[in-house]
Formats: structure tokens, C-alpha cells, sequence
């Protein structure tokens, strides 16, 4: 499947139930892509930063699944702020976009599905870096 543009929420299903809810994620449905990998960042401490870098080809899907967290994302022209804050919601974002998750609540959750084992050789961890490879490569 084609990556998206630039990172959209999806909503993701919600089972509503007396017993507690319940959300579900399967690959090629509410994921599009085949999830290769599955990372959690927790007990993150108040104003830390985590990010703070790009993935020339990585698709990740990130959910907060308890509390709430704030993501910057840049395609090198556009940035955008997105708010997680539901476990049947998550934040799709493909290959060669800047992030910067901030404002980590108390006991936050993110849980990332990534499309690719972890490959350090992936990583733009230069912000400068970044917007000249977008530069290059989009014209
Ligand atoms: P990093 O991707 O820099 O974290 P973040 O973007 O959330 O700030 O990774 C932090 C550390 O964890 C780094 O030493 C690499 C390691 N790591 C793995 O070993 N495997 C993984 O899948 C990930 C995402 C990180």
C-alpha cells in the first residue's frame, strides 16, 4: 500500500461494553501496513521530549492508550500539532516526517506500530539534515 501524504488520525474501533471497552487494530484494516514491530513509551517524566527525529522508511501508527501526549509532525514545509488523547484513536505517520511528542500526561501510554524491525541506519536525527533531504528529494 501506498504511503499517505502527510500524517491523518484514524479512528480506530470501539467496543463499547458494561464490562469495560474495548479497541482492536489488525493489519492491512485499520493499519495500513503489515505491522512488524510494536514499542511503547511509559512512565515518561513530566516535560521530557521524546522524538525528535525522522524515518526515511518507516510507517508507524502511534495510539496513546492511557492518558494523553502532544505530536509535532514536519514534512520540511508543513508542521502540524497533533493532541492524542483516546485508546481507539492513532496518529498515522509515513515515511520522511519530522516528530516531536511533548506534554507527556501523568502515567501517558503511547504505543507505536511500526512497519520494519528497528534499524538505526533509518533514523534523521538532524533537523537541518531533514529539510535539505526534503528539498532534494520533492521538487
Ligand atoms: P528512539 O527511537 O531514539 O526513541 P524516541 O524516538 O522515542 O525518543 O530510541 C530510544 C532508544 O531505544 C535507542 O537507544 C534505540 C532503542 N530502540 C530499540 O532498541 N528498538 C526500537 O524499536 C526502538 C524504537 C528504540
Amino acid at each position: 500500500m501506498n504511503t499517505l501524504n502527510f500524517p491523518t488520525l484514524i479512528e480506530l474501533p470501539k467496543i463499547i461494553d458494561s464490562r469495560g471497552n474495548l479497541s482492536v487494530v489488525e493489519n492491512n484494516k485499520e493499519i495500513p501496513f503489515d505491522i512488524r514491530r510494536v514499542y511503547w513509551l511509559y512512565e515518561v517524566p513530566t516535560g521530557e521530549l521524546r522524538g525528535g527525529h525522522a524515518h526515511t522508511d518507516l510507517q508507524q501508527v502511534l495510539i496513546a492508550i492511557h492518558g494523553s501526549l502532544k505530536i509535532i509532525v514536519d514534512d520540511g514545509k508543513n508542521r502540524q500539532t497533533f493532541t492524542l488523547n483516546k485508546p481507539n484513536q492513532g496518529l498515522y505517520i509515513g515515511n520522511n516526517i519530522w516528530r516531536e511528542m511533548s506534554d507527556f500526561s501523568d502515567g501517558a501510554v503511547c504505543l507505536v506500530l511500526a512497519s520494519k524491525p528497528y534499524d538505526p541506519a533509518g533514523y534523521i536525527r538532524n533537523y537541518n539534515d531533514f529539510v535539505d533531504k526534503q528539498k532534494t528529494t520533492k521538487i
